[in-house]
């Protein structure tokens, strides 16, 4: 079975796509160091699979201890690479971090896998990259922008070096996936976005709010030129983004990619805050306490995705509702309420 390499294997979108990579019949090597994930990550999988999954713990930013984890497991076919930081606003206080790191362990990564002559890669981009777009919905045609955050700009800049790459006549061979937003949880609950500090996100906010974590959700704003004044995203399941993840591998291994393809992973449709907050309240009958606040700056007013190239390219759709996605990230703040109670 073919082994593939998933950086930042224990986080919150890899963990659900090392869980994809064994059920489609991928031999998954998690490698992560921890930064922004715990070791229940590993539990959570190897309760889903009945099997443990290896994990290194490295840092992608570590040549030599990269090269350890290639020896030690030769035969590597492709790479996930998700290992990165993403909080958009601590990366407006800390940009070097974010450039050091996100940049570093992307090169890193690359020299690496030249070393050991593996030459297949999906990297974890993001829809962040069109900044505030002119036109809706977004296409990969759409104009790459200047990103809003540092972190949306360190992953600008690992789109620009994996195409100077594939321009340069190197045999690398590149997908980049650009997420919308990414929400919920696996459907057993045992694995899901792990809650670091106060959460950022909208979903993770509205699941404490509604466990009585938070007192209440701010709606960043209901003044903007949207259905109901709150902005608009495209919410999609981190299931089925984790399916596209096999499915990009699947594409490089048949040898038909380009040498670097970019695909939007999206639902297609967009839907505001509120909307989101009201698919919340069906899916679980929970009624959720929450006040309009003033805008949060950076705020992309309105954005989804245009899916049709994932659609006929890859033959890829995302499957669940709105409401599935709330209903899943509800169950997984239940198995965290469970779990934290019993520890
Ligand atoms: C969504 C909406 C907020 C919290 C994220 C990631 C980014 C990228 C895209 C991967 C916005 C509103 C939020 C709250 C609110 N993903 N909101 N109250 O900003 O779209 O970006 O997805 O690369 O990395 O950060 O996601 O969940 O923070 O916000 O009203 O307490 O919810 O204003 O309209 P965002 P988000």
């Amino acid at each position: 079975m073919k082994k593939i390499l998933v950086t930042g294997g224990a986080g919150y979108i890899g963990s659900h796509t090392v869980v994809e990579l064994t059920e489609a019949g991928y031999t998954p090597i998690i490698l992560d160091n921890f930064s922004n994930s715990e070791e229940r990550a590993l539990e959570g999988i190897a309760a889903i699979l009945g099997k443990e999954v290896p994990c290194y713990r490295t840092d992608c930013t570590d040549a030599v201890a990269l090269r350890e984890v290639f020896e030690q497991e030769p035969g590597i076919a492709g790479v996930i690479h998700f290992a990165a930081y993403k909080a958009v606003g601590e990366s407006v206080a800390e940009p070097l971090k974010y450039y050091s790191n996100n940049l570093g362990s992307m090169l890193t990564l690359l020299q690496v896998m030249e070393e050991y002559k593996v030459n297949k890669l999906v990297f974890s981009s993001s829809c962040t990259v069109y900044g505030i777009p002119e036109k809706l919905p977004v296409t990969e045609q759409t104009p790459v922008q200047k990103a809003n955050s540092p972190y949306g700009n360190t992953k600008k800049i690992c789109e620009e070096i994996l195409t100077d790459l594939a321009d340069s006549g190197s045999n690398m061979r590149t997908i980049a996936l650009r997420y919308f937003n990414p929400i919920g949880a696996h459907p057993s609950a045992r694995i899901g976005e792990l809650p670091l500090g106060v959460p950022n996100n909208l979903v993770p906010f509205i699941t404490q709010t509604a466990a009585g974590i938070r007192q209440e959700l701010t709606i960043f704003g209901d003044d903007y030129d949207t259905a109901d004044g709150t902005c608009v995203r495209d919410y999609v399941h981190v299931v089925d983004l984790a399916k596209a993840h096999v499915v990009a591998i699947e594409r490089l291994l048949s040898g038909k990619a380009a040498n670097i393809e970019f695909f939007n992973v999206g639902t297609g449709t967009g839907n505001t805050v509120l909307e989101a907050v009201k698919a919340f309240e069906r899916a679980t009958g929970k009624k959720l306490n929450y006040k309009i606040g003033p805008r949060r700056p950076g705020d992309v007013p309105k954005i989804f995705a245009d899916v049709t190239k994932a659609t006929v390219e890859l033959g890829f759709k995302t499957t669940s509702t709105l409401e599935e996605a709330m209903q899943s990230a509800w169950d997984w703040q239940l198995h965290l309420e469970e779990t934290s109670t019993k520890a």
